[in-house]
């Protein structure tokens, strides 16, 4: 049978449309990126470079067709900028907004550098959006926003107080679009992203995530941290389930879908502990001869959610979203980029 992310892909085929990714030279935009113009959309792009270079681009450039890459235009620009952002959404039909600076403890050491871009720049985003015409804002919200509300699975009406600056600026981000839509019409989509990791994920810096960071450092040979005990859990969703989750989200033609907030995972919850045995598992297949050292446990960090697992029901049924890769399906294409990329 086919399934709603399949009868999506082959409408755009049929019917290309105007895209604009922000943070397209970042992880996930780029590989939003490289899925549109596979299925040969044109697609504009924003980024200011404040967290990646010209990499992303260079790889996607890669491994789509001359034509292919020939439908996209590169704007370098800061998204804090207003009329920067009115300039790059003129004539988009679909905005998938994923400029932001992540991470929690960069948001702790420098909030008010993460609440210029995360709320500033989103605002400024709606506001450009809106102004143009868009037909769907797709944006990039976090599981952080469930805060220090102790339920399980995480169902996206119950949410808790949230733990860090960052965990406020995505959560500004959904009020700010609950009220465009009730004072403009405006309706804007919220993808509650949960601890996305991939291809292309950046493993070098302060703020790098512990997928990109574990393979590194496990190739590297270097000490592996764990924070706290290592019972911490985490849903990981591989980074196609995301790039699924956008596409359904800016073409659903479902009234009822448009306009929510949604999570955005696998719905498999996976310990530290157990991920690191993972990661080491799935690279001891692939480079027999590296050895990895036990973990060092250290404190637990400062704004960390405990216990995290996604319900995804609410995404199932109003878009269809059904995530194709598991965390082990998801770690093994992982690993054989990481592998080729820092052996
Ligand atoms: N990766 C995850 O697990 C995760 C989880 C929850 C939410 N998110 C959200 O998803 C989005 C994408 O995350 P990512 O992991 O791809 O991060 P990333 O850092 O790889 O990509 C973000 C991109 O946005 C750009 N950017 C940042 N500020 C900008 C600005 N002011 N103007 C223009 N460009 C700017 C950066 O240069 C970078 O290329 C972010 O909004 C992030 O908060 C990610």
């Amino acid at each position: 049978m086919t399934t709603a992310y399949e009868a999506c892909s082959a409408k755009l085929l049929q019917t290309p449309k105007k895209w604009l990714i922000t943070g397209v030279a970042g992880f996930i935009g780029s590989n939003l990126l490289e899925t549109l113009l596979k299925l040969n959309q044109t697609v504009v792009g924003l980024d200011d470079f404040s967290t990646s270079d010209g990499r992303n681009l260079e790889e996607v450039k890669s491994l789509v067709t001359e034509q292919q890459w020939r439908n996209f235009s590169f704007f370098e620009g800061n998204i804090c900028d207003l009329q920067t952002c009115r300039r790059v959404c003129e004539g988009i039909d679909h905005v998938l907004h994923q400029a932001a600076l992540g991470s929690v403890p960069r948001s702790i050491e420098d909030p008010v550098l993460t609440n210029a871009s995360n709320i500033s720049g989103f605002l400024n985003m709606l506001v450009a959006s809106k102004e143009s015409g868009v037909t769907r804002f797709v944006y990039a919200a976090s599981s952080s926003t469930y805060g220090d509300h102790p339920g399980l699975p995480k169902i996206e009406d119950e949410i808790g107080k949230p733990l860090s600056p960052y965990a406020v600026t995505k959560y500004v981000n959904e009020l700010y679009a609950d009220v465009f839509a009730r004072t403009y019409g405006f309706r804007a989509t919220g993808l509650r992203y949960f601890n996305v990791f991939g291809p292309r994920q950046d493993p070098e810096g302060a703020y790098a995530a512990v997928i990109p960071k574990w393979f590194s450092g496990m190739l590297h040979g270097e000490a592996i941290y764990i924070n706290g005990d290592g019972e911490t859990s985490r849903d990981f969703c591989y980074v196609d389930n995301a790039v699924q989750a956008n596409i359904l989200a800016a073409c659903s033609e479902n009234e009822a879908a448009i306009g929510q907030v949604y999570n955005v995972a696998f719905a498999e919850q996976t310990t530290l502990n157990e991920l690191f045995n993972l990661i080491r598992g799935q690279l001891a297949e692939k480079v027999p001869d590296l050895t990895v050292v036990p973990p060092v446990h250290r404190d637990f960090r400062a704004g960390d959610v405990r216990y995290s697992l996604a319900d995804i029901g609410k995404a199932h049924r109003l878009l269809g979203y059904e995530p194709a890769y598991s965390l082990k399906a998801g770690l093994e294409k992982a690993a054989q980029w990481y592998i080729e990329h820092l052996r």
